[in-house]
């Protein structure tokens, strides 16, 4: 496996909060992630890992958990703010919410060398911090189900 990418220190992803990150898809697209512990930071001393998930919420695909400032994270879960859906920063399970059932779209990253790297092949890594070429947001609205 390729070795990947270091995105950023370990410290940088904080307890209770996400670090945003901006990776490139195949396509030449610019596609933010948020990085969470994937104990939510509730379990001191455990073994730390990280994960990546995708920062749309599957209700409202207009709506970014981190918009730049870090995401709520609540009892080991991932926070939607707009409708208060929960997915658990481990699975990317939503367990409560408008989007119940649904899940989210993560790449692979590892933890090592107390730094935190993309693994996924299908992704470079372009920076922390939020996409610059994000969509304009207000005239492309996503796809809204329900509610
Ligand atoms: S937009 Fe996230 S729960 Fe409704």
């Amino acid at each position: 496996m390729d070795s990947g990418t270091r995105m950023a220190p370990l410290a940088d992803v904080p307890d209770a909060s996400s670090l945003l990150v901006t990776l490139r898809d195949e396509a030449g697209e610019d596609v933010e992630f948020v990085l969470v512990r994937a104990d939510g930071g509730d379990s001191e001393g455990a073994e730390e890992e990280v994960r990546a998930w995708h920062n749309v919420c599957p209700h409202w695909t207009d709506v970014r958990f981190d918009s730049g400032s870090g995401a709520e994270v609540r009892n080991g879960d991932l926070v939607c703010t707009k409708h208060g859906a929960t997915f658990g920063c481990e699975s990317g399970d939503c367990d409560f919410g408008p989007p119940e059932g649904s899940s989210l779209t993560g790449v692979d990253v590892a933890v090592r060398d107390g730094g935190v790297y993309l693994v996924d092949e299908d992704y470079e890594f372009v920076r922390v911090g939020a996409a610059e070429t994000e969509r304009d947001r207000s005239t492309n609205p996503g796809e809204r189900l329900g509610f």
